[in-house]
Parts: structure tokens; C-alpha cells; sequence
């Protein structure tokens, strides 16, 4: 007894040292894509280092490279100074580095302990379950994870996945994590936690590797951050130049915005100009929802009356399932509500099926744009062909073929015509769904229309989207971005634990106080 448990100390955080990390000149190919090129980069023991690019600009595949997932195709890995050889994600453990992946990797079968336990590089000191549950709650005291050991990995939110991810790879000696766009899916409570958590693991000493696509996280959170182009890097900037861990709150606001500026410059070698969502001009009603009651085996939700006009974007907010898709869904005339009406420019849609509401001017992109919006396997050009009227059983190849360079050009889509979709990087996937969504449009439902996205893929697409609102379409989004939320809404609506919010103007909103009603406080 004595004797386990001092070997389970001995792999506790606080023992474990400090390190360095240093990638030199790291190259990589996938076929002709020179998706790392010479990159070298320094991350200090005690400090957070933001990775930020474009999509597709060699991210992933760094950390990838560093954790063992990936072999680099030439280039040094070294830690405090001394060559690391890194061949497996197991390697990497053993060298102290754990990755928190872009798509998150565990055994969902598993309960959160047994998760937790397993893929210790070496399990005997894990093995007696009692230990390792005294080890696992103690870490989750530490950084105020709330977790149920014995919960299911698959009853877990992302964002406690995450938590559970972090506190396994801490108690297996983890001294560099990375993680790669973590604040993506999770709420804003786990992502105050996640980021005190990360403070403090690099006030002990550790190095952390963040990456990300969303700036005010970076310069909330790291002390540096490089930034990749194109497989290079193009940039580096020191956050903290002025004072060692100083906190976001205290830049002064002009700086802030400096910082900001430089980064996005340094990424796509331009400023970037946010489009401005304008004002509603429009009284006309383009989605009249009265009385309606959803039902699914999990929530009960009832909405007295929502009227939606012309050009209007009501923004979605809520913890991840928690109704916001059965209500786009129904909307969409996807599912049918248990009671209650649904007018798309006066017309009753009521229990009318799909093709009707599609007719009437409704069209629904989902979150998952290669499982539901688009079909994996089939090109730009054939995605083109599907959606145009045929004549019997005859597609028109000239005409597609024409489209599909017509819409590559017009949504400046990183691909040709005969590229399959699921080549394409989740930026270009997103204009492609939007090139095919038909015109006019009455109502647009999305969920996530910018999850992944890089900041100019970001604003290109709510420029088009404003566009389409200036056309009279009015959009409903879901999204767990609540700056998006608040950005280009007119109106909000929370949903959390079966209860919908009243439309609240977005102009009255913040961020926070967003957040704090997805909590339920409203
Ligand atoms: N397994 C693979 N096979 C082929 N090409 C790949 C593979 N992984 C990445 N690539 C390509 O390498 C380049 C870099 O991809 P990577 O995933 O590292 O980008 P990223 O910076 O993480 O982008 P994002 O912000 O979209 O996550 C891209 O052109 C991508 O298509
Ligand atoms: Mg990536």
C-alpha cells in the first residue's frame, strides 16, 4: 500500500519537470501539398503559445508531428536541449506530451474512470482502480472539474470530455499539452475553467501549445503566438512584451486592438473589414410560428408566437442539445411539431411535408457539412448536377460543369470542379454548400455556419449571408460562438433545459451576459 502510493505521487503534476520545446526545421508532405515547410518554433517552459493560420495552414500537422501522431518527413524535435525521438503518440507520452485533438479521440464505450486509466504508457501504477479514483478526483479538485468518475464517456459533453482528457494526461506526466481549437463545442463555464486551468499548469511550470482560430482567446490566454501561412511560418509576436502573465482586462484598449490587427495582417497579409449587418427596413413576416409544442424522447419546448421578418437574423444560443436542432429541424419542415402552426410568407406549412417547405423558400444547412450537407465521394461539379432541374433521367454534364466553374469563381472555392468534396478544407466545404444553396430564399436555418472556420472564411461567409438578408431572407443560426451570437444577430433566442427565452434584442446582449443565461438565468 505504502509503496503504490508512492509511486502514484511520484506522477502527479507538481513532480513533474519543466521542459522546452523546440521544433527545428520540420518538413512534411502529404503527395504535393507541402504541408509543413522548414517550420521552427520555441515554446518556453511556464508559457502558453498560441498557433494561429488560416485553414489549412499546417496547424494540425505540427502538433500532429510533436505528438507523435504524425512522422515528419525531416526536421529535429528537442526538449531542454536534447533531441527527442518521437515516432508514436506513446514516444511522445514518455517525452511528457499530450495532445487534445481538433476531433476528439476516446473510447466512448468507457466509463470516464476507465477512460482514465487506460493508455498509461506505463498502467501498473494506475491498475488499482481505488488509487487511481482517489488520483483522478484529486486532480479534479485541483482545476474544478466536475466530474463523475462513473459517468459514461458518451453521456459526457465536449467540453467535459475535455476536462476528462486533460486530467488523464496530467496523471500520466504529461509536462507540454497541446490542444488543438479547443474552445470549439464547449460553454462558456468550461471554457473560464479550461482557461484558469491552463494558467495555472503553466504557472507550474508546463508548456502549452494552443491553437486556435479565435483571436480573443489567444490574446486572453497566451504569452506568444506564432503564426503559419501556407506550411511556413510568417510571424511571431510576444504578448506579454510589457509585463510577464499580464492579463487580457489589462491592455489598454488601443493596444488590444493593435495586437489584434498585427495578427490577422500577419495571417492573410491584409487588414480584414468585418461586415456590418444592417438594420431590418422590412415589416413583411417571412416565418410566423404560433403555439408550437416540440417533443422529443428528451425535452418539451413550447413557443407562443414568434414572428421572423424579411431579412431579419434571430441568433440561437444554448448548451449543446438542447433543443436547438429539433426546433431548426422543424422549422425546416424536417420533423413535425407536436402541436401548433407554421407560416413561411403566409402560407400554413403545417404538417405539409419537406418538399413543400423547400418550395416555399426554406432551406436547412446542417452542422456537419460531409456527414448531412454534402456527399462524400462526389465532386464540386456532381454536387451541381443534383441540384439542377433534370430533364428525366438525363443530367446536362456541359451546364454542371459550367455552373460548378461558376460558382468555384463567384464563392472563390480552393478547388476545381472535379475535386471531391471531402478533399476540401472545411472553409472551402463551407462556401461550396452556400454556392449551391438555391436563390431567392425565404428562410435559412444553419447550425455552426462557422465552426472551424478561419477569420476570413468567417467574415466571408456572413458577408454573403448578409447579402442574402439584404435580398429578404431571414436567417435563423444556432451557434456555441457566442461573440458570433451576438455580432450579426438582430434577435436572440436561449434555449436551455427544455425552456425558450423570449426574443431579446442582440444590441442589449453581451458576450457574458449571453452566457449567463444559457445558464438558465432569464
Ligand atoms: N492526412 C492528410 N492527407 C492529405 N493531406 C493532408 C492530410 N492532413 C493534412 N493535409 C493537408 O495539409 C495541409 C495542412 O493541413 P492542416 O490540417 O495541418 O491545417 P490546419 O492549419 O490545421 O487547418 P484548420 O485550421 O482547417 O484546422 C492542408 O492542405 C491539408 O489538406
Ligand atoms: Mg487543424
Amino acid at each position: 500500500m505504502h509503496r503504490r502510493k508512492a509511486r502514484i505521487s511520484r506522477r502527479t503534476p507538481a513532480n513533474s519537470s519543466t521542459v522546452k520545446v523546440e521544433l527545428r526545421h520540420i518538413h512534411k508532405r502529404f503527395g504535393n501539398v507541402h504541408a509543413n515547410d522548414d517550420v521552427s518554433l520555441t515554446v518556453e517552459a511556464g508559457t502558453i503559445h498560441g498557433l494561429l493560420g488560416e485553414n489549412g495552414a499546417g496547424k494540425s500537422t505540427l502538433v500532429k508531428i510533436l505528438s507523435g501522431f504524425i512522422s515528419r518527413d525531416s526536421g529535429e524535435i528537442v526538449l531542454d536541449g536534447r533531441p527527442a525521438h518521437i515516432q508514436s503518440p506513446a514516444d511522445a507520452l514518455r517525452y511528457g506530451i499530450g495532445m487534445l485533438h481538433q476531433d476528439p479521440l476516446d473510447f466512448p464505450p468507457l466509463t470516464a474512470i476507465e477512460n482514465f486509466m487506460a493508455g498509461s504508457p506505463t498502467t501498473p501504477a494506475l491498475l488499482n482502480v481505488r488509487a487511481a479514483e482517489r488520483n483522478f478526483r484529486a486532480l479534479c479538485r485541483q482545476f474544478n472539474f466536475d466530474l463523475d468518475p462513473h459517468a459514461r464517456v458518451s453521456d459526457l459533453t465536449v467540453g467535459e470530455r475535455q476536462q476528462l482528457e486533460i486530467v488523464r494526461l496530467l496523471a500520466n506526466g504529461a509536462g507540454t499539452l497541446i490542444l488543438d481549437e479547443p474552445t470549439t463545442g464547449i460553454s462558456a463555464t468550461q471554457k473560464t475553467l479550461l482557461f484558469d486551468a491552463l494558467r495555472r499548469l503553466a504557472q507550474e511550470g508546463k508548456s502549452i501549445i494552443f491553437v486556435s482560430h479565435k483571436l480573443e482567446d489567444v490574446e486572453a490566454l497566451c504569452d506568444c503566438v506564432t503564426v503559419m501561412r501556407r506550411g511556413r511560418v510568417v510571424g511571431e509576436l510576444n504578448l506579454r512584451a510589457n509585463g510577464a502573465g499580464r492579463a487580457h482586462g489589462d491592455w489598454p484598449a488601443g493596444e488590444r486592438f493593435d495586437v489584434a490587427a498585427r495578427i490577422v495582417e500577419m495571417m492573410f497579409g491584409r487588414e480584414l473589414a468585418m461586415p456590418v449587418k444592417p438594420a431590418i427596413h422590412q415589416d413583411e413576416t417571412a416565418l410566423v410560428l404560433e403555439g408550437l409544442l416540440l417533443r422529443s424522447d428528451r425535452l418539451e419546448m413550447h413557443i407562443g408566437h414568434l414572428a421572423v421578418r424579411r431579412g431579419e437574423v434571430i441568433g440561437i444560443a444554448g448548451l449543446e442539445g438542447s433543443g436547438q436542432q429539433l426546433f431548426l429541424l422543424t422549422c425546416a419542415g424536417l420533423e413535425h411539431p407536436a402541436a401548433g402552426s407554421i407560416y413561411v410568407s403566409g402560407r400554413n406549412l403545417t404538417r405539409q411535408p419537406y418538399s413543400a417547405f423547400v418550395k416555399a423558400g426554406v432551406c436547412y444547412l446542417p452542422a456537419d457539412r460531409l456527414r448531412e450537407g454534402l456527399i462524400s465521394g462526389l465532386s464540386i461539379q456532381e454536387h451541381v448536377a443534383l441540384r439542377m432541374p433534370s430533364r428525366g433521367i438525363f443530367i446536362n454534364r456541359a451546364a454542371a460543369a459550367q455552373e460548378a466553374e461558376r460558382a468555384i469563381a463567384t464563392f472563390n472555392i480552393r478547388g476545381r470542379p472535379d475535386t471531391a468534396v471531402e478533399q476540401l478544407s472545411g472553409g472551402n466545404q463551407q462556401r461550396t454548400q452556400l454556392a449551391l444553396m438555391p436563390s431567392p430564399l425565404n428562410v435559412l436555418l444553419m447550425e455552426h455556419p462557422t465552426r472551424g472556420l478561419d477569420i476570413e472564411s468567417t467574415l466571408w461567409v456572413w458577408q454573403q449571408l448578409i447579402a442574402r438578408c439584404n435580398q429578404g431572407t431571414a436567417i435563423l443560426f444556432a451557434s456555441s460562438d457566442l461573440d458570433e451570437i451576438v455580432q450579426y444577430s438582430d434577435r436572440v433566442i436561449v434555449f436551455s433545459g427544455g425552456r425558450i427565452s423570449p426574443p431579446i434584442a442582440a444590441a442589449a446582449l453581451t458576450a457574458d451576459s449571453l452566457g449567463q443565461m444559457i445558464g438558465g438565468r432569464f
